[in-house]
């Protein structure tokens, strides 16, 4: 088993959903794009698709500097994230709703949410896990797959009213997850909306309200500007997410990794900041470290991988992440992640 049959396994029953390219980048001939036109949302973008593919140019705008004289060695990749040791900077972001992508017939929402968290964790990494109008609190599959991994995951849940996210907290706490936090961005959420579940956009005053009710660190995911990015500061979030949710949730957003320079710029050094969006190698990742990420999460490779080959293609996905992250550093001189600076990038 290698990528390459991870992947052709997923093109075969992603047919008609997403052709697995090589490139996923979002462009408008993509079979993906265009299809929420006044339906659900499948796997694409939203609209015209311009956010997604913006994730991806963004990354092409900047060049990594070849620095290869000098002492050899072996880059250290390994990241802490609030006292775990992970292998990357790298985790399955928080996807769910296994109907955007063919249903059961193609994963089940069991064994997908299992095939993230159980499969990040083989590679030494975690898997966050989402929220979806199938999910409640007594049917909450991602939190049963980080049961099943010794809380050995994140769980973000949709803006919803905060009775019941405190309540998703809570459950979240009995199973010993690492954080839990909220994407602020699913405030408009046709699905949840059409399945009557009601999200909302979030006041500073709801998210210190949800941040004072667990004893967990609490992420805010879906911060696409400095004002949101202090506001959750405020709030006493312990990390953020920036992000334009794989360009699912706003027509025409820039890409996240064009708005992270700033925000890191404003915010470095007083929140945790992570990003997500059209990352699909370890030479993405160099870049957003370089432009002030401490850490990414990947989304849609890690549905290809879950759905081509479950736990083992999820475990096989990050350990190319990891490679290609670690071949990137030697290249660039970069013995571990402290080392990555905007020097790297040309
Ligand atoms: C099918 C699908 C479902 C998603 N569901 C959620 C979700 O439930 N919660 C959430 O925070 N983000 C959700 N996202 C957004 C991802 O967490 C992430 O922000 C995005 O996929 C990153 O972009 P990438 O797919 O280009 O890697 C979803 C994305 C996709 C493609």
């Amino acid at each position: 088993m290698n990528l390459e049959v991870v992947r052709a396994e997923a093109r075969k029953k992603l047919m008609g959903i997403c052709g697995v390219y090589k490139d996923c980048d979002g462009s408008p001939m993509r079979i993906c794009q265009g299809q929420s036109y006044g339906k659900y949302l499948k796997f694409g973008g939203i609209g015209s698709g311009t956010s997604f593919h913006n994730n991806f140019l963004a990354f092409r705008k900047y060049g990594l500097k070849m620095k290869v004289i000098g002492e050899h060695f072996e880059p250290d990749t390994t990241y802490d994230f609030f006292g775990n040791k992970l292998s990357l900077p790298v985790m399955a972001a928080s996807v769910a709703g296994v109907n955007s992508f063919g249903g059961e017939s193609v994963i089940s929402e069991k064994e997908f949410c299992r095939s993230v968290v159980l499969g990040s964790k083989a590679a030494g990494t975690m898997g966050w896990r989402g929220d979806s109008y199938v999910y409640s609190i007594e049917n909450s599959f991602g939190l049963d797959a980080i049961a099943e991994a010794d809380g050995w995951g994140v769980k973000i849940v949709k803006p919803r009213d905060q009775e019941t996210i405190i309540k998703f907290f809570k459950k979240a706490e009995h199973a010993g997850c690492i954080a839990v936090g909220t994407d602020v961005d699913g405030c408009e959420s046709f699905a949840m909306s059409a399945h009557d579940i009601p999200v909302f956009r979030k006041k500073i005053d709801d998210l210190k309200e949800l941040i004072t009710s667990t004893n967990l660190p609490v992420i805010i995911k879906g911060i696409m500007c400095v004002e949101d990015a202090e506001l959750a500061y405020q709030a006493g979030a312990a990390a953020i997410v920036v992000s334009n949710h794989g360009g699912r949730v706003l027509d025409h957003t820039p890409g996240s990794l064009d708005v992270l320079p700033e925000i890191a710029g404003q915010m470095k050094g007083k929140i945790k900041i992570l990003l997500d969006g059209g990352v699909r190698t370890g030479y993405d990742v160099l870049i957003a470290l370089a432009l002030g990420a401490e850490a990414v999460l990947i989304g849609r490779d890690i549905v290809r991988a879950a759905v081509g080959a479950g736990i083992e293609g999820v475990r096989i996905h990050m350990e190319y992440m990891l490679k290609t992250l670690a071949k990137a550093m030697k290249m660039t001189n970069c013995k571990n992640l402290s080392e990555i600076s905007s020097a790297i990038l040309v």
